[in-house]
């Protein structure tokens, strides 16, 4: 049978009219866009931005915001056409079903993998930074880094042993999930609310703090002077992708991290009251409000503070490490910044946990992978024995694994992802053209073949580490599909 069978798509649709009674239509354009901001606001713009400046792009780390929104817009354009036309509560991995058939959703449920668990280990990594600062620095290194990270402190090296602080926020998150804690539409406004005002803050202080010097020249020179490393040792600007316009590409692969959320807009179709006409106004104008923030504030925090910085000191929670240095006399807004991120990131990371959970599920009911990613809980009805398995594994990348790393694969599996998604579209108008859709792509096939072309190149800028260990990733989801999925699928069962 056909490595291509696919979701009849009247099957979907009747499912998503079925569910109606089940789940109530309540959210309007402007909930979604606060879900999606509570989704996208996190890890990616406070601490990644840092790491794209200092590594790549120096101060043009803005346009890396520029280019990598450029590639999420033309993405977000085919999500919306698809939330739009099947809106059920999926994903990619839904919409892939369907238009790509069995074996292309496989690879991006698995890319998605990278997505959400390697997303969620990112930001529970980037919330233990911000606690050992908020703490003054009170957790012992050893115990807040991963094996692969040292640092010379007061002239003796150090080396970490685990990332303590991330394994017990993944632990309380997991174990709310396990509750069935939905975050309210209330709590998650406040957070939204937070999460902005923290941004305008530093935007609207940290303005008088700019040094123009630090912004010239504004893209890294081929002969940049190497940047000390806290290990004592130094980083070389020469590679092509840590300079000039290819470093810029090579920040918008790192940065892209700031943009990730956005997509999980579409798994509430369901409970939108229109989703024909909210979800792309959800998807895009989320979109539109992030980006103009991030230029802000990229703009700022490198004006404030030397690119090289980021790569010595100010790497980890670096916001306030850039606040603390340089921005004297707001050494408190430095911990109130801290404070409203601990409880920013913690949003960010129930929603990964969560939609990690609901793929897997997803997945489990088709037959793609084993039964217990979909047994629910006798009382809270949730899948607990999914949230704890994925608790161990997303724990143990955080524990061991450095931020830089987890990132940059989180990068890589949602660009992989949202090029699958554009080709989708491309599929879809030839295959199911009559289909009503409440929101069309416009400029088919330019927008979703930019939108595939930009991602590939943001894929080309992410280092050659990343994309080993993304391929050995796809590598192991091919034995599984071929010795487990394709065996036990549903859907080949029923045909
Ligand atoms: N966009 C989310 C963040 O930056 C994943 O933390």
């Amino acid at each position: 049978m056909s490595l291509f069978i696919k979701k009849p798509l009247n099957q979907l649709l009747a499912q998503a009219t079925d569910s109606e009674t089940g789940l109530k239509r309540t959210l309007g354009a402007g909930n979604l866009i606060a879900l999606g901001i509570g989704a996208i606001i996190g890890a990616g713009l406070f601490v990644r931005t840092a790491a794209a400046a200092g590594e790549h792009a120096g101060p043009a780390v803005t346009l890396s915001f520029i280019f990598a929104a450029i590639g999420c817009a033309f993405a977000g354009l085919c999500y919306a056409e698809f939330a739009s036309m099947i809106p059920v509560a999926g994903s990619a991995y839904t919409y892939a079903y369907v238009t790509m058939g069995e074996f292309v959703a496989w690879i991006i449920g698995w890319a998605l993998v990278l997505e959400y668990a390697l997303g969620a280990a990112t930001v529970s990594i980037a919330w233990s930074e911000f606690l050992n600062k908020l703490l003054g620095g009170a957790i012992p290194y050893e115990w807040c880094h991963s094996p692969f990270q040292k640092a010379l402190i007061g002239g003796e090296m150090h080396h970490g042993i685990m990332n303590a602080p991330a394994l017990i926020v993944l632990l309380a998150l997991s174990l709310l999930l396990i509750k069935g804690t939905q975050e309210s539409a209330i709590v998650n406004s406040v957070i939204v609310v937070i999460k902005v005002a923290i941004v305008l803050v530093f935007i609207w202080v940290g303005w008088q703090f700019i040094k123009p010097e630090n912004h010239t020249p504004y893209l890294i020179p081929a002969d940049a002077k190497p940047a000390l490393r806290p290990d004592g040792t130094t980083y070389s600007y020469e590679s092509v992708w840590d300079h000039g316009w290819l470093g810029v590409v090579a920040g918008a692969g790192v940065v892209f991290f700031a943009f990730i959320g956005f997509d999980a807009i579409s798994t509430a179709a369901q409970e939108t009251k229109n989703p024909k006409k909210d979800m792309p106004i959800g998807i895009l104008g989320s979109l539109v409000i992030c980006t103009i923030l991030y230029i802000l504030f990229s703009y700022v925090l490198t004006g404030v503070a030397p690119y090289t910085d980021f790569m010595l000191k100010g790497k980890e929670a670096s916001v306030a490490y850039a606040i603390e240095e340089y921005m004297v006399g707001y050494g408190w807004l430095a911990n109130l910044v801290s404070i409203a991120i601990l409880a920013g990131f913690s949003s960010v990371i129930l929603v990964m946990l969560m939609g990690q959970s609901r793929v897997f599920y997803s997945m489990s009911v088709d037959g793609l992978l084993p039964k217990v990613f979909a047994e629910l809980h006798p009382k809270f009805r949730t899948p607990y024995k999914s949230n704890l398995l994925l608790f161990v594994f997303v724990g143990l990348i955080a524990t061991l694994l450095p931020g830089d790393i987890t990132g940059d694969l989180t990068s890589i599996g949602t660009l992989f992802a949202f090029v699958l998604v554009c080709v989708g579209i491309l599929v879809m108008r030839k295959s199911n053209p009559d289909v009503p859709r409440g929101f069309k792509t416009p400029w088919v096939p330019f927008v979703p073949i930019m939108g595939i072309l930009v991602c590939s190149t943001m894929i080309i800028g992410l280092d050659s580490i990343t994309q080993l260990v993304a391929g050995i990733w796809l590598v192991i989801g091919l034995v599984v599909y071929f010795f487990y999925s394709q065996k036990n699928s549903q859907l080949r069962k029923k045909t």
